[in-house]
């Protein structure tokens, strides 16, 4: 994989559009630039082998370069963007004999499964979640860190921005009113977090995630869109077909693997390598709760996959928890340093309801509901809330430095300011049908 990175690299220098796009952007274009330049010049052996460390860091290193090309193409058409994405993946296994597709194909394989877990480092943290949030409890190698009714899963408040500047708190590390770092496990626990292997647990399934800007754990609103679906009985339908768009982890395909008894079928879709990479190591991790359930792989910009398969659409159930900040054109940039920003797949889903799938069920925040709202009458769908909201911190520290973003948020968004909780900023997260 590094060999391929290196070619990818040689294939952007080569490539005149690319190259101007990225080194002609002010705000990314030099460090990009310099960095797709470095990759180009590292000469590292492909050792070859699936092995779980080499494979998570390849991804990983790709995954970056993806996500600051094809976010930095804001301003061609969205199938200007996909080929640039398309031919920026290609070139990543070219020059191994490979394809996408195959390295698609050896994921699924069992035996190449089972050669993935047996490389796999010990997690250094382990999280367990109660149902309904009622704990969230993280497991040091002799100790724990028990939170009890939680707001996040992360429940930290030390990098809350405070008003009337909005600038992120940071004298406040390690503050006592932090339910995390005011903790005396909190500082070891954090450092656990960030640096190596994390598994979260819910009920009888476990995950596997580490902390990357370009990978994003099962979070309070994918607690909040399963526990919806289980209290309004969707899981209860005869189902045999899910696609899990926006996989992550692959939680919410393992968790409806799990919960709906006809599901022969589970479809994990993702732009990136490293949730695809994940997902195929946590569904094998959790393969004895959903015995003789197949698994399928897909990797592309919302349903545009790579291996063209548009015959098995539509599915029985889609489910979708996608990014939800909005980013009007003057705060593009903000796109560039985190997976979960922009809105393109939770419009995508909405629009494309009928033809991804019977049931399509998707959660996200009042921060989106213009761009929400702009699909669904472009699509002629409508969008029916099941349940009751979830009032939930808002906690997406790399815009918390962005007081003109913030501002934005607050006067055009619905971000309500709550000066009684040390959460300052709080939205709203519903999980709705689009029928
Ligand atoms: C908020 S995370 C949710 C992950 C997981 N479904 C969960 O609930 O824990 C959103 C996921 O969507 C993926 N994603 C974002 N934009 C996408 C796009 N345009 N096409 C496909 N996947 C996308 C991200 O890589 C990320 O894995």
């Amino acid at each position: 994989m590094a060999r391929l990175l290196r070619r990818a690299a040689d294939w952007y220098l080569r490539r005149p559009l690319a190259r101007a796009i990225v080194s002609g952007l002010p705000w990314v274009g030099p460090s990009a630039h310099e960095y797709l330049s470095a990759v180009a010049q590292q000469s590292s052996p492909d050792s070859g082998r699936l092995d779980f460390r080499a494979a998570a860091d390849s991804c990983a290193r790709v995954d970056a370069l993806i996500l600051r090309a094809i976010r930095d193409h804001h301003y061609l058409s969205f199938d200007e963007i996909n080929e640039e994405y398309r031919a920026l993946v290609a070139q990543q296994f070219s020059d191994s004999g490979r394809t996408i597709d195959s390295f698609l194909r050896q994921l699924q394989e069992t035996t190449d499964q089972q050669r993935l877990l047996s490389t796999l480092p010990k997690p250094t943290l382990k999280i367990r979640v109660e149902k309904d949030f009622r704990s969230v409890s993280f497991f040091t190698e002799d100790s724990a860190l028990r939170l009890s009714v939680p707001k996040l899963l992360w429940d930290c408040v030390c990098k809350t921005p405070e008003p009337p500047e909005w600038t992120a708190n940071a004298t406040a590390r390690l503050s006592p009113a932090c339910p995390i770092h005011g903790h005396p496990l909190g500082a070891l626990v954090d450092k656990l977090f960030a640096s190596g292997l994390v598994a979260i647990r819910y009920g009888s399934i476990e995950v596997l995630y580490r902390d990357m800007a370009e990978f994003w754990p099962p979070a309070i609103d994918s607690f909040h869109l399963v526990d919806t679906l289980r209290k309004q009985r969707v899981f209860d339908e005869p189902y045999s077909s899910v696609l899990d768009i926006g996989c992550g982890t692959g939680f919410l395909g393992i968790v409806t693997a799990c919960e709906c008894r006809n599901l022969c079928l589970v479809t994990m879709a993702d732009w990136l390598l490293t949730p695809i990479l994940f997902s195929v190591v946590n569904w094998a991790r959790n393969s004895a709760v959903r015995p003789g359930i197949s698994l399928r792989l897909r990797l592309g910009l919302n349903s545009n996959w790579i291996t063209d398969d548009r015959a098995s659409l539509p599915h029985d159930l889609v489910l979708c928890n996608p990014p939800y900040l909005p980013l009007p054109d003057e705060f593009r940039k903000i796109g560039l340093s985190s997976t979960v920003a922009g809105t393109e797949l939770l419009q995508h889903v909405i629009q494309e309801s009928p033809r991804l799938g019977k049931a399509v069920y998707v959660s996200f925040s009042e921060l989106a509901q213009v761009e929400a709202g702009q699909a669904a009458k472009v699509a002629g769908r409508k969008l029916v809330r099941l349940g009751e909201p979830l009032h939930s911190p808002f906690r997406v520290t790399h815009v918390f430095d962005n007081r003109e973003y913030l501002r934005f948020l607050i006067e055009e968004r619905g971000l309500q300011v709550r000066m009684d909780s040390p959460h300052r900023l709080w939205h709203k997260v519903s999980v709705y049908k689009v029928e």
